[in-house]
């Protein structure tokens, strides 16, 4: 596949480290399943990803992983539309990770500010490993080895996907350069046609003596234009226009997810490490138990003090689940001490279970058959392979290791 058609693919992934919740649904599941509409999607259970972190406990990570997928297909996404893969069963992954490395500067590794970060924040844990160190480009080869244009990460992960970008580019500098890469870039000119390649000449040359980015945009849009070339030829073109060389590895873009932040019971952003959440396949009863029990505005002691929605996470909630009538209801009746809390509690109840019941419908069909999980995953670790293995050939020969 192209470089060109490779921006419209999507790859994203998971850790499964724990029941997935309604932060993981608004923040996360809900742009998949949008996505997977618009792209061709890859999304996986990073496995090794978790045992960075997890080394020790290996059995949480194993538990999990199943449990997780049907958690994502409860929650819509389609593997019709979408890859569902699991990361230690691709294990091509670990191969580019292992290239990448013997090239990827160590500061850049120590530069990634989530290095230091997690290691402040997990405390408890051990995490002085080379695993840990090379947590990021882990990343980097998830996303490279299927060529991804599109990255949906949170804005804590936008660092990883710019190390990505510089892993790519120092890639593509070193190695981009096949054997007899300027024969082969000279013969693809002339297959375009006496007009079009004196055109592309004259606009490379625009561009690499007096660096005129107009040349090399119009030089770009006319390789775009060529039907009758390869695309080889065309990754060719490309590169020697820039007079860097072939093209490897595609750099990906961040799609930076919408920052739903979902509140949890107590008002912080919903976290399993703050023990506010509700999970996916929370048994109902306790819905409205974990509601009904959701601390409110401290001042509204008693059902005739009045409140301040602001100072109350219930709010927060409406602010998600309810429309307008709702909203106005609650900021009056509470204010004017019209209403009790637990009235107010009613329609997120009524809402948070509307959106579960049918996720949870579909999470109990895959609980009862998870020979369908299991084949699911399979397929879509067959469909990664097959596009990581066409990566995985041109890397190894860009880097002279295809000898046999
Ligand atoms: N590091 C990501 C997280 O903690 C998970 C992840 C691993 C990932 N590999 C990825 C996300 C590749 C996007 C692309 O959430
Ligand atoms: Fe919160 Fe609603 Fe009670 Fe006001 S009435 S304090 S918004 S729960």
């Amino acid at each position: 596949m192209s470089t060109v058609e490779s921006q419209k693919r999507v790859l994203s992934g998971m850790r499964p480290t724990g029941q997935l919740h309604l932060g993981h649904y608004h923040g996360v599941l809900k742009n998949w399943v949008k996505l997977q509409h618009e792209y061709e999607c890859f999304f996986f259970v990073a496995d090794w990803h978790a045992l960075t972190t997890h080394y020790a406990t290996p059995q949480v990570i194993g538990d999990n992983v199943l449990s997780m997928v049907i958690d994502w297909l409860a929650a819509g996404v389609n593997p019709g539309s979408a890859s569902i893969f699991v990361q230690s069963r691709v294990p091509e992954h670990a191969e580019l990770h292992l290239l990448l490395s013997m090239m990827t500067p160590l500061g850049w590794l120590e530069r990634v500010p989530s290095y230091k970060d997690q290691q402040e924040k997990l405390r408890d844990r051990d995490l002085e490993t080379y695993g840990f160190l090379g947590y990021p480009l882990l990343q980097s080869a998830d996303i490279l080895i299927y060529r991804a244009g599109q990255v949906p990460v949170g804005a804590d992960q936008v660092a990883h996907v710019e190390l990505t970008r510089e892993v790519a580019r120092r890639f593509n500098h070193l190695y981009g350069r096949e054997p007899g890469f300027e024969d082969n870039a000279e013969a693809a000119i002339k297959k375009m046609g006496k007009k079009a390649a004196r055109l592309y000449n004259n606009l490379r040359t625009a561009y690499q003596e007096q660096g005129d980015h107009d040349a090399l945009e119009r030089a770009q849009a006319l390789i775009k234009e060529q039907q009758n070339i390869s695309l080889g030829d065309r990754e060719r073109l490309l590169g020697y226009l820039e007079g860097s060389g072939k093209m490897i590895l595609a750099e990906p873009q961040a799609l930076l997810t919408p920052a739903a932040k979902m509140p949890g019971l107590d008002g912080q952003k919903m976290s399993k490490s703050y023990g506010n959440t509700i999970a996916l396949r929370e048994p109902i009863d306790d819905v409205a138990k974990k509601i009904n029990t959701m601390p409110t505005d401290p001042a509204r002691v008693r059902l005739k003090d009045p409140g301040d929605p602001d100072k109350c996470p219930v709010w927060q909630l409406h602010e998600v689940y309810s429309d307008d009538d709702t909203k106005a209801w609650v900021q009056q009746g509470c204010r004017s001490a019209g209403i009790g809390c637990l009235a107010c509690k009613k329609p997120v109840i009524d809402a948070v279970v509307a959106e579960l019941e049918p996720i949870q419908q579909r999470a109990r069909q895959y609980e009862k058959d998870p020979d369908i999980v299991r084949t699911i995953i399979a397929e879509g670790c067959e469909q990664a392979r097959e596009s990581a293995r066409e990566t995985l050939q041109d890397v190894r020969e860009a880097m002279g290791l295809s000898y046999r």
